[in-house]
């Protein structure tokens, strides 16, 4: 039996090594003074838990099974011979061999745990060097991601120093603009501020006006007051003169008188020869009884004393007296305007004008109507004497000289300035009409007459007018209604003598 049990062991055990080879793993079993090499079935290429009953069924072996194993079929012959013994043999057999099978199925069982253990092992180094791979990957992508992570901090903070850059220029910026904005206020604030100086001084300017205007409305009543005063006391001095006037006008009466006796007796002067002497003692220029048509006339027929004269006009029978400059720049000229002291008043209407007023011995004026017959009569020249207060003389002359008659209100004409009273002609030009206080012929809107006095040849109003009031010498105020011949001595010439006469341009 035990025999046969080592016989199957070795079997089995042969079986084993053929079908798996010397390489394959063995377990050593020892059983008594029996021991027992197992082949270990090889995991991979088997699969145990499905048909590892294979043992079982070997045990179970049995004659009638018709195995085509001869060596089996032996055994069962040898049953057959001996059932019994040979029964309780396998018995024990069939027990031992459970009993291996158990074990060998523990023992399977180890083997199994082992082996997957085992491979769990394989399994896991495997894992170890695949994480190993892993990691190294993980490593590199590690590396390779801080790189990135670099390169990406590096862009980060450039553009941050980019955008730093930027928001200090912003700043900058808007510092710039904080300090223009200021600026700016500042200027408006000035501005405002000057516009408000300057209306505080357009405010007192306008002040500074309204007072002055004011000051300048004081002013002017002042002055018309002050004219309204002059006026009046030019009107009291006119009249005064003109008392005056005709105070001389009595004494020259007397004269004219006595001049006349003397005449009479120098035309009788056979019949009373103590009258002849009379008339010569008079002292008084002799006329001639012959008819004289001026001065000129006169001083041609052997007068050479000046004085007082008759001449008959022409076309007339009125004989008139003249005063005769037998003197002045050879003489024959017959007086038509003498002023010397103020004793006439010459602000006078122009009926007197007309006429004429005054004394030729004194101050008067020979008349427009004399005036104008005598220079249209022939061609005249006038000569203009003036003698100013420091004793100065001089005088304007015109080449030519008349005026005309009434209706055309006694019109000037002179021609052929000369003369030392000023290089420009103080007398006004062709036509300038005559007018006095009661007539004005002026080209002013105002009245020559009144304002300058006097009767003239005014224009508006003129720079001569030797008509005007006799101011004494000891006068210092401007007077604008004076004797006046402007372009030799200014507005007021203050004149202490004037004379204007006429003799034949011819002469
Ligand atoms: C049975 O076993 C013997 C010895 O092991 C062997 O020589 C013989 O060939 C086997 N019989 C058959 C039929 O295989
Ligand atoms: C088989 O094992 C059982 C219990 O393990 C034991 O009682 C029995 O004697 C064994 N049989 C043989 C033949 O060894
Ligand atoms: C920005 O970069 C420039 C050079 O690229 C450097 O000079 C400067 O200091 C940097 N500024 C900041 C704020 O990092
Ligand atoms: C002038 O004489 C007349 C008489 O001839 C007289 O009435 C008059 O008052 C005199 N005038 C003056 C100012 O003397
Ligand atoms: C003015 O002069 C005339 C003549 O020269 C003279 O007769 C007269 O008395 C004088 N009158 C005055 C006020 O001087
Ligand atoms: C004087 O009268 C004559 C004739 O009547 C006239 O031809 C002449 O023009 C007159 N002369 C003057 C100056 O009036
Ligand atoms: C002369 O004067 C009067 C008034 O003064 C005027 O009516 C008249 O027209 C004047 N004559 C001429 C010719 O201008
Ligand atoms: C005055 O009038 C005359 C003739 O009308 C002219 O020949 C002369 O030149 C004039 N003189 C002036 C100063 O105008």
């Amino acid at each position: 039996m035990g025999r046969l049990l080592a016989l199957t062991l070795a079997y089995l055990a042969y079986l084993l090594a053929a079908t798996i080879g010397s390489e394959r793993q063995q377990h050593h079993v020892q059983h008594g003074p029996c021991s027992y090499t197992f082949i270990l079935p090889e995991v991979e290429h088997c699969h145990p838990l499905r048909d590892f009953r294979v043992t079982n069924t070997l045990q179970r072996d049995s004659p009638s099974e018709a195995e085509p194993d001869s060596n089996e079929s032996k055994q069962t012959k040898a049953r057959k011979e001996r059932p019994s013994l040979h029964e309780r043999k396998l018995e024990n057999l069939e027990s031992a061999m459970e009993n291996n099978t158990q074990w060998l199925q523990k023992l399977e069982n180890f083997i199994h745990e082992n082996v997957r253990s085992g491979m769990e092992e394989i399994k896991r180094t495997a894992v170890h060097t695949q994480t190993a791979a892993m990691l190294e990957m993980g490593t590199n992508l590690l590396s390779q991601s801080a790189e990135q992570t670099r390169k990406l901090t590096d862009v980060e903070t450039q553009v941050l120093n980019q955008t730093s850059r930027l928001e200090i220029q912003l700043l900058e910026y808007s510092l710039f603009t904080n300090r223009l904005e200021k600026h700016i206020l500042l200027q408006t604030q000035e501005i405002s501020r000057l516009s408000d100086k300057n209306s505080f001084l357009e405010q007192r300017l306008l002040a500074l006006e309204a007072r002055y205007g004011r000051e300048l409305q004081g002013l002017q009543s002042e002055k018309q007051q002050l004219q309204e005063i002059l006026e009046r006391q030019s009107r009291l001095v006119s009249k005064l003169q003109g008392e005056l006037g005709s105070s001389t006008f009595n004494s020259t009466l007397l004269q004219r008188q006595q001049a006349m006796l003397t005449h009479t007796v120098q035309q009788l002067p056979s019949v009373n020869p103590r009258l002849l002497v009379f008339a010569e003692m008079s002292n008084m220029p002799k006329e001639e009884s012959l008819t004289f048509r001026d001065c000129a006339e006169i001083l041609r027929s052997g007068m050479t004393e000046s004085g007082i004269y008759s001449i008959q006009l022409p076309n007339s029978t009125q004989t008139i007296k003249v005063f005769c400059d037998m003197k002045t720049r050879g003489g024959g000229w017959t007086v038509l305007q003498h002023r010397t002291n103020g004793s006439v008043n010459f602000h006078r209407g122009w009926r007197d004008y007309k006429m004429g007023f005054g004394e030729p011995s004194g101050e008067h004026w020979l008349g427009n109507d004399i005036i104008h017959k005598l220079t249209s009569s022939q061609e005249y020249s006038l000569q203009v004497q003036l003698k100013d207060r420091e004793g100065n003389e001089a005088f304007s002359h015109y080449d030519r000289f008349y005026i005309d008659g009434e209706d055309s209100n006694y019109s000037l004409h002179a021609e052929g300035f000369s003369g030392t009273a000023g290089r420009t002609s103080s007398l006004t030009h062709n036509g300038t009409q005559f007018s006095t206080k009661d007539r004005d012929n002026d080209l002013c809107t105002c009245k020559c007459s009144q304002l300058a006095s006097g009767g003239w040849w005014f224009e508006a109003c003129g720079p001569s007018n030797l008509n005007g009031i006799y101011y004494p010498a000891s006068t210092s105020v401007v007077r604008y209604n004076g004797i006046k011949w402007y372009y030799w001595k200014g507005p007021n010439l203050m004149a202490t003598m004037t004379t204007m006469m006429v003799r034949p341009a011819n002469f």
